[in-house]
């Protein structure tokens, strides 16, 4: 006991450390459980909201009325500087549902002091279905994926932040999340960063060694070719490599061979990098496979866990916090540099295991809740802010990779790399497939897309740099400004 409770202190002062080390840095938070958000300012004159910073969508879409749990919303009569369009939008996510109207008006993050105000469309959410969670600290969504997976209404185009950012610099944004998770064992609030990062402005010291390539520009649609429970032997691998800082890691030149029937199965519909979702969600019989793996060994170091726990998401809790001697998961990524190279992501159990709440005694029973970072998700795989807590991500969006770097806060995650294969991977794992058949693309999507058939949509994303760059020289009457019919996209290829 005695022993335990030093163990205890020594974590509280460790990362007390951290946190006024980094502390200055934060400019995103999220409440136990809930994805990362950062604070916005909209209109003028600005009006204050929190918006989850979302991978996974494009639109910025924020909450314009009044519910029964916040009062926090954003007041559209006091704004004088938004345009309204009078059109109607919808997304559809994959927890819920909203309508709303598209607007455009001026955004800003005060914590990003850098970043420039910019005009954008914004999605006013009217009405919405299991979509704000009770009580949650945050009234809206910054999406940073393509626009292909923007909200979408009859003939409207909803433009996305970040390009309407790069259209008024005349120059491509990316963007950096550095997620920290909890920052405290007896708090499960957890903090992070992101920072906009101008291409041309890189540091040369900036790189990136590992990166993935983006294999289609909607989501951030990525190559994951295994995620598998790390076996000890390989964990000694991962100690060596934080000594030699993530970078100067030499390893034997073998080759090491992906399993072909493992990576068709993870990527089949698709696989994406999304911070708006939780966990690491997997197609079911992998969901099943590596949590029995991890389950075997917990039992092989005497924790007891439930199964409600491991396979139905229910929380375990425990009277004190939790140091878990469990074994890496391993997330193998298809290299950028060449098609038969990948590197691994190689997590702690501090990025699986997630703190969802944390109560001190103080009078009260102390509890520690925790609950498992993978689910179960049909046929598609989802990189959850969970896989990127402990590491630096920089989302190239122009370039289309994503690279992966060690974070100086967070789990102590690491990456390996890069592996040799024999043989092309794309090929190996039937990355390169045109894209699937539409109905089978707008059931998967997590936006569904409305009223616009695939073939519309190419023809529409081909024709939009033209628009926007027309959008902004030339002023045009104000039902127009913002949302631009399929009819007039097509008219300006003529002329
Ligand atoms: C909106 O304006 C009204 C009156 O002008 C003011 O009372 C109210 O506080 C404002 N609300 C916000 C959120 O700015
Ligand atoms: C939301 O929270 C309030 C108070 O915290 C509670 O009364 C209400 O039942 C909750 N609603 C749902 C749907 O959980
Ligand atoms: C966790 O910390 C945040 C900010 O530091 C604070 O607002 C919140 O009340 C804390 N939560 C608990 C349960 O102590
Ligand atoms: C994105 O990639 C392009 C092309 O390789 C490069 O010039 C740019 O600096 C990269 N941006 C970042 C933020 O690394
Ligand atoms: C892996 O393959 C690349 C070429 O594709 C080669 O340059 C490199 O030396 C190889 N690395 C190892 C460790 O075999």
């Amino acid at each position: 006991m005695f022993c335990l409770s030093n163990v205890f202190i020594f974590q509280l002062i460790f990362f007390a450390e951290l946190k006024e080390s980094f502390a200055e840095d934060f400019n995103l938070f999220g409440e136990a459980g809930q994805a990362y958000s950062i604070e916005i300012s909209i209109g003028h004159p600005g009006q204050k909201l929190n918006v989850i910073v979302d991978t996974g969508s494009a639109t910025l879409a924020i909450a314009s009325y009044q519910r029964p749990d916040s009062d926090k919303y954003f007041h559209l009569k006091n704004s004088t500087s938004i345009y309204e369009s009078g059109q109607e939008i919808q997304a559809q996510y994959s927890q819920g549902t909203w309508v709303g109207k598209l607007v455009s008006d001026y955004v800003h993050f005060p914590s990003m002091v850098n970043v420039p105000e910019v005009r954008s469309d914004i999605a006013l959410i009217t009405k919405s279905h299991k979509f704000f969670m009770n009580g949650s600290g945050w009234q809206g969504l910054l999406g940073l994926a393509y626009l292909p997976v923007g909200a979408w209404g009859d003939n409207v185009i909803v433009g996305s932040w970040l390009d309407s950012m790069d259209h008024m610099l005349n120059n491509p944004m990316s963007f950096q999340l550095k997620l920290c998770g909890v920052q405290g064992l007896t708090n499960a609030t957890h903090y992070g960063n992101l920072k906009i990062l101008d291409d041309q402005m890189v540091a040369k010291n900036e790189s990136y060694i590992f990166r993935t390539p983006v294999l289609r520009k909607r989501w951030f649609v990525v190559g994951v070719l295994s995620v598998q429970v790390m076996s000890p032997s390989d964990s000694s691998v991962a100690k060596l490599k934080t000594e030699n800082n993530a970078t100067n890691f030499t390893r034997d030149r073998s080759i090491y061979e992906i399993d072909e029937d493992l990576c068709q199965r993870l990527n089949k519909q698709k696989s994406i990098v999304d911070s708006g979702t939780t966990n690491i969600r997997l197609p079911d019989e992998l969901f099943t496979q590596v949590v029995n793996d991890l389950r075997i060994a917990a039992q092989k170091s005497n924790i007891l866990i439930l199964d409600e726990f491991w396979y139905h998401g229910e929380a375990a809790c425990w009277p004190q916090p939790q140091r878990w001697s469990l074994p890496r998961l391993a997330i193998h990524l298809l290299d950028f540099d060449a098609e038969n190279q990948y590197f691994t992501l190689e997590l702690p159990p501090q990025n699986y295991m997630r703190v969802v709440s944390a109560r001190e005694g103080a009078g009260r029973v102390a509890e520690f809740c925790y609950k498992l970072g993978l689910e179960a998700g049909g046929k598609e795989t989802v990189l959850g802010y969970t896989a990127m807590e402990g590491l630096q991500v920089v989302f190239n969006r122009s370039a289309g990779w994503i690279g992966w770097k060690t974070s100086n806060c967070g789990p102590n995650a690491t990456i390996s790399g890069p592996y040799n294969t024999s043989s092309s991977i794309l090929v190996k794992c039937k990355l390169i497939e045109p894209l699937s058949d539409p109905a089978i693309s707008i059931k998967a999507a997590q936006w569904t897309l409305f009223v616009i058939s695939m073939v519309a949509l190419g023809v529409l994303i081909y024709l939009l740099t033209p628009c926007i760059k027309m959008l902004i020289t030339k002023p045009l009457p104000r039902s127009q400004q913002i949302s631009l019919s399929q009819a007039a996209l097509v008219e300006q290829e003529g002329t």
